[in-house]
C-alpha cells in the first residue's frame, strides 16, 4: 500500500470526512466489530467528569463521542475540522455543542478546560505532537486527558488475524456498503502505521502531559491513554 495517502493535509482530511459524514454514524460499527458503544462508555468512565466541569471533545465529528460524554452532566464542547461531519451532527444531535476549528490551532484561551479528550481522531490529525501540545495548552494544570484510539492487539495470534481483517476484509466490506471505500483503505493503513501503546504513551509524555498510563479495550484493538496536564513550573525544571 502506498504511504502517500497517509501524508494528508488538514484540508484533504476534512474533505475525506466530508465525504463519509452522512453514513458515518451508521457505518461506524464496521471497523469496531460493533464495540464502539462500549468503547465510548469506557471513555466517559475514564474521564469521570463532574457536573460543572468543562470538557473539550476534539475531533468530535458528528458529535457521537460528545453526546456520550454529555451524559455526565459536565459542560461539553465538541470541535471538528470537517464542516460535513458538523452539519450531520447539528441535524442529528441539535442538543450537542459542536464548533468548527482546527485541533492544531484551537480557538480557546490557555487553561480553559478541566479535561480534554479525543476519540478516534488523534490518528487523523497531521501532527500528533502538536495536537497533544495544543490540547495541553487549553487544559488547566492538573486537568485530565483521555485519548481513545485504535491500537495494537496484545496477543500475537489475535494481532495477526486482526491485521489481516484490517488490510483485506475491511476494505472489501467497505466497497459494498460505503460510497467512499477509499476512506476505509486510509483507515486500515493509518491504524497499521499508528504507534503502539508504549510508543503513544511516550509521545504524550513529551507533549505537555504527565502520569501517562493506558488501558486496553477488546484485547488492545483500542487503547485508552490517560494523562494529567503538567504544571507550567514543572516544564521549566
Ligand atoms: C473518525 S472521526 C471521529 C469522530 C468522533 N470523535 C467519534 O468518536 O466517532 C475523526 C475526526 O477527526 C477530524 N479531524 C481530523 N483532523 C482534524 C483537525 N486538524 N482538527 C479537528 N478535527 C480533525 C475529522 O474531521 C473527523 O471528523
Amino acid at each position: 500500500m502506498s504511504r502517500a495517502s497517509l501524508d494528508k493535509q488538514p484540508r484533504e482530511v476534512a474533505a475525506m470526512f466530508d465525504g463519509v459524514a452522512r453514513p458515518y454514524d451508521r457505518t461506524n460499527t464496521i471497523p469496531s466489530f460493533g464495540q464502539d458503544r462500549s468503547w465510548r462508555k469506557a471513555v466517559r468512565r475514564a474521564l469521570a467528569l463532574q457536573p460543572g466541569e468543562r470538557c473539550l471533545d476534539l475531533a468530535a465529528g458528528t458529535g457521537v463521542s460528545t453526546a456520550e460524554l454529555a451524559r455526565s452532566g459536565a459542560y461539553l464542547v465538541g470541535l471538528d475540522i470537517s464542516l460535513g461531519m458538523l452539519q450531520v451532527g447539528h441535524r442529528t444531535r441539535p442538543a450537542v455543542r459542536l464548533l468548527a476549528g482546527d485541533g492544531l490551532a484551537l480557538p480557546f484561551a490557555d487553561a480553559s478546560f478541566d479535561a480534554v479528550t479525543i476519540s478516534f481522531g488523534l490518528r487523523n490529525i497531521v501532527d500528533t505532537r502538536a495536537a497533544l501540545a495544543e490540547m495541553a495548552r487549553v487544559t488547566r494544570p492538573g486537568g485530565r486527558l483521555v485519548v481513545s484510539e485504535f491500537s495494537a492487539p496484545v496477543q500475537p495470534a489475535f494481532r495477526r488475524v486482526y491485521l489481516e481483517y484490517l488490510m483485506r476484509a475491511l476494505p472489501a466490506v467497505a466497497r459494498r456498503v460505503s460510497s467512499n471505500p477509499e476512506a476505509y483503505v486510509y483507515l486500515a493503513e493509518s491504524i497499521r502505521a499508528w504507534p503502539d501503546q508504549p510508543a503513544l504513551a511516550a509521545i504524550i509524555g513529551e507533549s505537555g502531559w504527565t502520569q501517562v498510563g493506558w488501558r486496553n479495550l477488546t484485547g488492545g484493538i483500542v487503547a485508552l491513554h490517560r494523562a494529567v496536564r503538567r504544571s507550567p513550573s514543572a516544564e521549566q525544571i
